[in-house]
């Protein structure tokens, strides 16, 4: 089996992802020479010495800091990461803060394992104690998520179903999240007018200077009272002091979040979580077999989706012809040079992609019949080209 194509893995990675690459196509291993490609979750590659070989990285996960994603990029070898895999998981986890704090399960559940002597003793303080955490219903209520990505979509769509009105404000949302979002969600017009018209506020953007202590003080009071703010993006985003704060003056009833600090994780109106968003381990299978599908997609048809340093580039296989994946620099006139190339020798073009990002470009090209590997040589020729293949 000669073709197969060779994965470098330099972590454990889920079976249900390398079930997703078939043995009769590749061979799969942590020692492997040679490899077409490596598919990793943490590991450092930063001082590793890549295989020349190497033609894509998958990393099973969101965050690529562990990837040399420019000067990957240089060498026109794309970086595919997994971004909304983890999106179930951590939707999941906020719907379970909300009903923590609109129930007060945490503190009542600290009353009730606290509570001592025999059973008729223990009936009798439950009846007299229990008052102290009646709750309030979701129906009728408005969360307010702030950021409609993969997650906050999710959560979003799930809310409606539990009988919440939602308000969302993402000035970027995209095409896709808008299509996956329910139509009855509504559109806020700033973060003041979501606050203005939200119970619960939920937080799901990235940790940036835009978003950094985007949930403040000013905003926290333009909230009904009895307010319930929750955070499982990121530590940053929201003030907690600011939270702490509305939650002692009585103005906010509770606050969730996944980022343990001191100050936080002991207030009685407060339950933190050891950053558990994405931890299940159906989190991990999904990111695996997103790496490994989008792995297998680039190799075996040149298609890229999900890339961080290489422009989305999927173009249906025309029937019969033969496609080339070409990496070049971003630069004038590569289209023009490469199809000069081509019909140089004799090669006709049946349909081709052409899209950039930055610096770098991709070209897919499905050219009719059959052309044999000294094209591609001819093309790496072209100045500028920094890797070409038939596909
Ligand atoms: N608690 C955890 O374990 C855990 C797990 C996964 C992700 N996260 C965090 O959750 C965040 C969201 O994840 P995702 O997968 O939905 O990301 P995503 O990239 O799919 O969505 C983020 C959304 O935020 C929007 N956005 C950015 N800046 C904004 C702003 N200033 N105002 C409003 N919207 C803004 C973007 O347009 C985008 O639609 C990530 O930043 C990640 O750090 C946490």
């Amino acid at each position: 089996m000669a073709d197969r194509f060779r994965i470098l893995t330099l972590n454990n990675i889920s079976t249900k992802g390398l079930e997703r690459l078939p043995r009769e196509r590749y061979e799969v291993a942590s020692d492997i020479g040679r490899p077409d490609a490596v598919l990793l979750r943490s590991a450092d590659m930063h001082k590793m010495t890549l295989p020349e070989t190497v033609r894509a990285v998958a990393r099973a996960g969101a965050g690529t800091n562990n990837v040399p994603v420019a000067a990957l990029a240089k060498k026109g070898i794309p970086v595919f990461n997994t971004p909304g895999a983890n999106a179930n998981a951590v939707k999941e986890l906020v719907l379970a803060g909300i009903l923590l704090a609109a129930r007060n399960i945490a503190p009542a559940w600290l009353f009730a394992r606290g509570l001592t002597g025999d059973d008729a003793a223990i009936d009798v303080a439950v009846e007299k104690g229990k008052k102290n955490y009646v709750g309030f219903e979701l129906p009728g209520k408005t969360l307010g998520i702030i950021g409609l990505g993969a997650i906050g979509v999710a959560v979003a769509n799930s809310a409606e179903a539990l009988g919440m009105s939602v308000l969302g404000y993402d000035p970027a949302i995209t095409v896709q999240r808008a299509w996956q979002l329910s139509s009855s969600v509504q559109q806020a017009l700033s973060l003041d007018d979501l606050f203005s018209r939200c119970d619960i506020v939920t937080v799901h953007v990235p940790l940036n200077e835009h978003t950094k202590g985007l949930v403040n003080a000013a905003r926290l009071k333009l909230m009904r009272p009895g307010g319930v703010i929750l955070n499982f993006a990121r530590s940053g985003t929201v003030d907690d002091a600011a939270v702490l704060a509305a939650l002692d003056a009585g103005h906010l009833h509770g606050y969730v979040n996944d980022f343990p600090k001191n100050g936080l994780k002991d207030h009685p109106k407060v339950v933190t979580l050891p950053h558990l968003g994405a931890s299940t381990n159906e989190a991990e299978e999904n990111c695996a077999v997103m790496a490994a599908d989008q792995l297998r997609d680039f190799l075996e048809n040149g298609n890229i989706r999900n890339s961080v340093n290489f422009p989305e580039a999927v173009l249906a296989r025309v029937p019969g012809a033969t496609r080339l994946a070409i990496a070049n620099s971003n630069v004038p006139n590569m289209v023009g040079q490469i199809s000069t190339s081509l019909a140089g020798a004799g090669i006709n073009i049946a349909d081709l992609l052409n899209k950039s990002r930055g610096e770098v470009a991709y070209t897919l090209i499905d050219v009719d019949g059959n052309v044999d590997a000294t094209i591609c040589e001819r093309i790496r020729a072209i100045e500028g080209v920094l890797s070409a293949r038939i596909v």
